[in-house]
């Protein structure tokens, strides 16, 4: 299960984003915003991060107008590995490096067309595992410490 969020500058994309993934038949969930109307990034981050923390969906696309905003909040949420992409090189590297399961992009940086290659890059491309897993074992650990501390 997939589940997608923007705000407001994120929208078209994920519009976008979603007609793309509902054509290919992947199983996803719209969780907002539901317009171009302004909206707080951060309200539409936690959505999609604590439906990837606690294990209700296995991947998330978040974007706002640049992807910042998105990534710097997602990324608080425990298990949460939220990668922002801009090209079909960093897209793949997402996935086969740093395992992300968050996708986040910048719907003021992309066109559509772009937007949805970075998906369907990201969603072929496959973890590498070996050293790449023992550097996620490291994220890990800092984030059992973070939260112990
Ligand atoms: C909203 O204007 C904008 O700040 C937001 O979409 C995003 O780019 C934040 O990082």
């Amino acid at each position: 299960m997939l589940v997608l969020g923007s705000d407001h500058g994120g929208y078209e994309l994920k519009t976008a984003i979603l007609e793309m993934l509902q054509e290919k038949a992947v199983e996803c969930t719209d969780l907002g915003t539901n317009s171009s109307a302004s909206v707080d990034y951060p309200d539409f981050a936690a959505k999609v991060a604590s439906a990837v923390s606690s294990g209700e969906a296995q991947l998330g696309i978040l974007i706002c107008g640049t992807g910042i905003g998105m990534s710097i909040s997602a990324n608080k949420f425990s298990g949460v590995r939220a990668a922002l992409v801009h090209d079909e090189f960093t897209a793949q590297m997402a996935r086969e490096h740093n395992n992300a399961n968050i996708l986040v992009m910048g719907g003021r940086v992309l066109t559509p067309e772009k937007g949805k290659k970075l998906v369907e890059v990201w969603l072929a491309a496959e973890f590498a595992g070996g050293r790449h897993q023992q550097r996620l074992d490291k994220i890990s650990a800092i984030e059992q410490k973070v939260i112990k501390d």
